[in-house]
């Protein structure tokens, strides 16, 4: 018994690092080569995420995204082929390369863009 006790508490803590491990923000998922790797189209305002010299999208800027609302930035990283069906850009929702709350925290740090 009390080795099975001990079993289950290795098992609990074996399980631990990852569910404990902080999701990604909406910055992290931009930058990071094993998740979005939006900045290699796409550079972010001074400041805002890594410099970079990518050309491949436009450059983001606070001022456009706001313009273009929650509801179309959304859209655009689900399925930028709806739009425009020769883009370069991956769908991130479609192909599931992010998960549904992954889109929300990119959206939100798109929205909240210098
Ligand atoms: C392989 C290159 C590439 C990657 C990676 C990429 N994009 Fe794009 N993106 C583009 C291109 C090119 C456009 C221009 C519109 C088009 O092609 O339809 C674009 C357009 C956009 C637009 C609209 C900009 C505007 O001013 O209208 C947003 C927002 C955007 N991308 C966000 C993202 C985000 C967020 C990611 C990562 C999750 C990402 N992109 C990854 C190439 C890319």
């Amino acid at each position: 018994m009390r080795n099975l006790a001990a079993l289950v508490l290795a098992a609990a803590a074996a399980a631990l690092p990852a569910a404990a491990a902080p999701a990604p923000t909406g910055a992290e998922l931009f930058a990071r080569s094993d998740k979005g790797f939006c900045i290699a189209c796409h550079q972010v305002p001074k400041g805002a995420g890594p410099a970079t010299r990518s050309d491949l999208g436009p450059a983001l800027e606070g001022r456009r995204m706001r313009e273009l609302g929650r509801a179309a930035l959304r859209a655009i990283v689900v399925d930028p082929m709806r739009a425009n069906p020769g883009t370069v850009m991956p769908p991130y929702g479609r192909h599931r390369i992010l998960d549904d709350a992954e889109i929300d925290r990119v959206v939100d740090y798109l929205d909240a863009l210098p």
